[in-house]
């Protein structure tokens, strides 16, 4: 329902507006929530452009501030901004879902705001790091990219689009003057986010915090940019590294020569490492050539195709017969 929608993309845009509001212009939030951002190396100008904010550390501060501005309690639950909770005898309780978090608004392409990524400021291992904004009528998860709103004309312009894993990163390298940059927040990328970045480039940069925890799962998930036709590169950062620690730490240009230097061909990293990894398995080794080839499989381009199973044969030392037999054989099943 439109008026419903709107609604709800308005009390997330006065929200938006109280938390910046908290940061910028209460003690506690200048003590606590700016002075975090500061330590992270934002600068004002970065912390105003991303529209970041604060919110107490109280149980219902922003709800009731919100309620007494007229906004309705249906529209608070609806976008998650407040949650509300019946009691026995009747009772509802009301409370600020967000609480002592600074917050990253998230941005739709045209600028709305559908929701709210929450940080903790400590590095307590016990609680959620980041807490979002649930799902709802205005909230698709898997159909929103953050700082696509930022990002777009940039993405355009360079015809490259860099794609991350957090917020921080976005804005770090926004802040460090690389602004073709969009984060998939810590979910599985998904098609509809892919279109979303097809519509601008035909090129995609992915950047891997240099944890490798993620990068064997997040393997997968390029395959789903493969299949739109998209050109893919790869490139991960140093141990212990994300795009947000080095673009703080690093110069424009060593990040520029850094994201150039490192930026492999997805097919021809994903060869090389798996075929590393399975070096002297023979098991392995067709296990891996078979998950080659699926990747190869979803490339649209047949003259692409068989330059990258040319490629596959030689680092994996194969034939190329071998390798069109099992796209072959692939194919006839997904027919
Ligand atoms: N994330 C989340 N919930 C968590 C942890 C992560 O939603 N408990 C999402 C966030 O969008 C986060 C992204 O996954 O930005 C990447 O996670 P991670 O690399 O752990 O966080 P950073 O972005 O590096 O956050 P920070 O630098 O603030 O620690
Ligand atoms: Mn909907
Ligand atoms: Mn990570
Ligand atoms: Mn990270
Ligand atoms: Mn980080």
């Amino acid at each position: 329902q439109a008026n419903e929608r709107e609604s709800m993309y308005l009390v997330s845009e006065y929200a938006s507006k109280q938390y910046m509001d908290t940061l910028w212009n209460t003690e506690l939030g200048k003590a606590i929530g700016l002075s975090y951002f500061k330590e992270r190396g934002f600068t004002d100008e970065t912390i105003k452009k991303f529209g970041l904010g604060y919110n107490l550390d109280q149980w219902d501060a922003f709800t009731k501030s919100a309620l007494s501005d007229g906004y309705k309690l249906e529209y608070l639950s609806k976008t998650g901004l407040t949650i509300v909770k019946e009691h026995a005898g009747g009772e509802t309780r009301k409370f600020d879902r967000f609480k002592g978090r600074v917050m990253f608004p998230i941005h739709s392409i045209s600028g709305r705001v559908l929701g709210f990524g929450g940080r903790i400021l400590t590095n307590d291992k016990k609680a959620a790091k980041y807490l979002n904004s649930p799902e709802s009528e205005i909230y698709h998860k898997s159909k929103v990219l953050y700082g696509i709103y930022y990002s777009k004309q940039a993405i355009a312009k360079e015809d490259n689009c860099f794609l991350v894993e957090g917020y921080t990163d976005v804005i770090q390298m926004n802040q460090r003057g690389i602004e073709n940059v969009v984060a998939s927040s810590g979910t599985a990328l998904t098609p509809e986010q892919i279109r979303l970045i097809n519509r601008l480039t035909k090129n995609i940069t992915v950047l891997f915090d240099g944890d490798a925890a993620g990068l064997r799962a997040s393997l997968r998930g390029i395959d789903l940019i493969l299949e739109q036709g998209m050109n893919v590169k790869v490139c991960s950062f140093p141990e212990g590294e994300d795009p947000d620690s080095f673009a703080k730490n690093n110069a424009y240009e060593d990040v520029v020569l850094y994201l150039e230097e490192n930026a492999k061909d997805f097919i021809q990293f994903k060869t090389s490492l798996l075929a590393k990894e399975a070096a002297d398995d023979p098991i392995k080794r067709a296990d891996t050539v078979r998950d080659i080839v699926n990747s190869i499989a979803k490339i649209p381009d047949r003259i692409q195709k068989e330059i990258y199973i040319q490629e596959c044969a030689k680092i994996m030392q194969i034939s190329e017969e071998v390798l069109y037999n099992t796209l072959a054989q692939i194919d006839k099943k997904e027919v």
